[in-house]
C-alpha cells in the first residue's frame, strides 16, 4: 500500500474497506483525468516538470481517457479512491515520472475540484429538464386560459380561476427554481485547484491557468477555505430541496384532483399503476413517488448540514460523505422532473366538471360584494355582510348562485335592487374571471401576458445554459489542443 512509509504496521483489511470512496467518486473519473491533464500542462508551462516527463504523463492520461470513455477502465478497490487509481495507472505506464504528477497538489484540492466539475454538469442537466417542464406548464397556461375552475384557499372553493392561471402559478415556481440553481452554479464554478493540502505551495504554480483550462469562471482564492468548505454543496442540495417541495405540492394536487370526489382530471395510463387485487383501480403511483421522495431530498440536505457543523477548518475525512448526498439528490430530482413532465403532457382535464363545480357554488360572492361597493356605494365591510347574509339565506333554502331569482329577492330585502341581467353577469364564473384584470390576476388576458413574458424569461435562461455549456466545452477543447501540442 502506498502512502504508508512512516508507518510500521499495515492497515487492516476492514479499515481499507471502510475508508474506500470509490462508491461515491467513481463517477468523477473523467473529471479527474481532465484535471490531471490541466495540472500537468500547468507544471509544464511553469517549468516545474521536464517536457519529457510531461509528454509521458500526458500520453498515459490519453490512453486512460480513451479507456474510461469506453467504460473499460477498471477501478481497483484497494487503491482507495479515484485519484489514487488515476495516479497508479499513470505510474504503471511511465514509471517514476507518474509520481511527479502529484507535485504541487493534494487530494484535498483535487477532490473538491472534481466535485465542482461534476456538479456543474449536474446543475446544467437539471436546469435543461426544468426548462422543458416549465414550457409544458406554459403551453397549458396558454391553451387553458379560458378554462374556468374553482380556485381554492383552505381547500375550500374560494373564487373562480382558470386552469391556465393555475398552471402558470407552478411555471413561476419552477422558473425561480431555475434561478436558484443558476445562483448555486456561480459558486460551484469557482476553482479550488492549487490550494494544495491547505496552505498553497512553494512551487511557482499558476492557478489561473488551470482554472481556465478546466472551464471555471473564477478562482476560490483562500487555500484553506477552498479545501475546507462545502457550502457550495449545501446550496445545491438546498436548491434541490426547494425544487422538490414544489414538485411535491404539484404531485399532491394531481393526486387529489384525480380522485372521484374531485374528478378534475384523469391521470394518464402511461403514468399510473394497477392494483394487485382490485381490478378496477388506477393509482397515481408516479405522482406519489415524487411526493414520497421529498423527505429523502430534505434528509440529504440535513445530513450535509450536520456533517459540516462541527468540523474544524482544513480537510476532514467526514467530507467524503458529501458526494453520496449530491449524486443521490440529483438522480432522484432529475427523474422526478422528467416524470412530472410526462404526466402533465398526457393528463386529461375534465373541463365540464371544473365549470360545473363553480357554477353551483358561491365562488362569485366576492364579485357580488365588489359590485355593491362599486355600484351601490357601500363600504366593503357592509357589502361583505350583505353578501354573507345572502349566502346564508340561500343555503337555508337549499339554493346557490345559479338561482338568480332567489338571489334577487334576498338582495331586495337587504335594500339592494339589482336587475336579473346584472346578477346574471355578476354571478357568471366566466365573467368573474374575465373581470379580474389587475396585474397578475386570473383573467385570460393577464394569464396570456404573463405566460408570454415567462416564455421569454425561459428563452433567456436557455441561452444562459447554452453559454455555460459552450464555456465548459471550449475549455475542454483548449486542454485537448495543448495536450496535442505536446503528445
Ligand atoms: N477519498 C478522499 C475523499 O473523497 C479524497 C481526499 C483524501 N484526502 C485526505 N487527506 N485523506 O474525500
Amino acid at each position: 500500500m502506498v502512502l504508508r512509509d512512516r508507518f510500521t504496521g499495515k492497515i487492516s483489511a476492514e479499515a481499507m474497506v471502510f475508508m474506500n470512496s470509490l462508491r461515491v467518486d467513481r463517477e468523477m473519473i473523467l473529471e479527474d483525468i481532465w484535471l490531471n491533464q490541466a495540472h500537468v500542462l500547468m507544471l509544464d508551462k511553469q517549468g516545474i516538470l521536464s517536457r519529457e516527463d510531461v509528454g509521458n504523463i500526458l500520453s498515459a492520461l490519453d490512453d486512460l481517457m480513451a479507456e474510461a470513455m469506453r467504460g473499460d477502465f477498471h477501478l481497483r478497490e484497494e487503491l482507495e479512491d479515484v485519484h489514487m487509481n488515476v495516479e497508479n495507472y499513470v505510474t504503471e505506464r511511465v514509471g517514476d515520472a507518474g509520481g511527479k504528477m502529484h507535485t504541487a497538489r493534494s487530494r484535498n484540492d483535487q477532490v473538491v475540484t472534481d466535485i465542482k466539475m461534476k456538479l456543474r454538469e449536474e446543475i446544467l442537466k437539471i436546469v435543461e429538464r426544468l426548462i422543458v417542464l416549465d414550457r409544458t406548464l406554459l403551453d397549458l397556461a396558454e391553451n387553458s386560459k379560458s378554462r374556468v375552475m374553482p380556485g381554492y384557499t383552505h381547500l375550500q372553493h374560494a373564487q373562480p380561476i382558470t386552469l391556465g392561471f393555475w398552471a402558470s402559478s407552478y411555471a413561476g415556481m419552477f422558473l425561480r427554481d431555475i434561478e436558484r440553481l443558476f445562483d448555486s452554479y456561480s459558486l460551484v464554478n469557482s476553482s479550488p485547484l492549487g490550494a494544495c493540502a491547505l496552505a498553497g505551495t512553494s512551487f511557482p504554480i499558476d492557478r489561473k491557468f488551470t482554472a481556465r483550462l478546466l472551464g471555471f469562471d473564477s478562482l476560490q482564492e483562500n487555500a484553506l477555505d477552498a479545501v475546507s468548505s462545502r457550502d457550495f454543496i449545501l446550496e445545491s442540495l438546498s436548491s434541490l430541496a426547494i425544487l422538490i417541495s414544489n414538485l411535491s405540492r404539484l404531485s399532491e394536487e394531481l393526486v387529489l384532483w384525480s380522485t372521484r370526489e374531485f374528478s378534475l382530471l384523469e391521470m394518464p395510463d402511461e403514468f399510473s399503476a394497477g392494483s394487485s387485487i382490485m381490478p378496477q383501480k388506477k393509482n397515481p403511483d408516479l405522482a406519489e413517488l415524487i411526493r414520497g421522495s421529498t423527505g429523502r431530498i430534505y434528509g440529504n440536505l440535513i445530513q450535509g448540514l450536520t456533517a459540516v457543523k462541527g468540523l474544524p477548518s482544513g480537510y476532514n475525512r467526514d467530507l467524503q460523505e458529501d458526494r453520496s448526498l449530491l449524486w443521490d439528490s440529483f438522480r432522484v430530482v432529475n427523474s422526478s422532473v422528467e416524470i412530472m413532465n410526462g404526466i402533465l403532457n398526457r393528463v386529461k382535464w375534465n373541463e365540464p366538471r371544473m365549470l360545473a363545480l363553480v357554477e353551483e357554488d358561491f365562488s362569485c360572492a366576492t364579485e357580488l360584494a365588489n359590485f355593491l361597493v362599486m355600484k351601490e356605494g357601500l363600504a366593503f365591510r357592509k357589502a361583505h355582510s350583505v353578501t354573507g347574509r345572502v349566502v346564508k339565506e340561500l343555503v337555508s333554502r337549499g339554493k346557490n348562485f345559479k338561482d338568480i331569482d332567489s338571489v334577487k329577492d334576498i338582495l331586495k330585502k337587504e335594500g339592494a335592487e339589482l336587475s336579473g341581467k346584472e346578477l346574471k353577469t355578476l354571478l357568471n364564473p366566466r365573467k368573474a374571471v374575465s373581470a379580474s384584470r389587475s396585474l397578475g390576476s386570473t383573467s385570460p388576458a393577464e394569464v396570456g401576458r404573463v405566460a408570454k413574458s415567462m416564455k421569454a424569461e425561459l428563452a433567456a435562461k436557455e441561452k444562459f445554459l447554452k453559454e455555460k455549456r459552450e464555456g465548459i466545452d471550449s475549455a475542454r477543447k483548449m486542454t485537448e489542443k495543448l495536450v496535442r501540442e505536446i503528445v
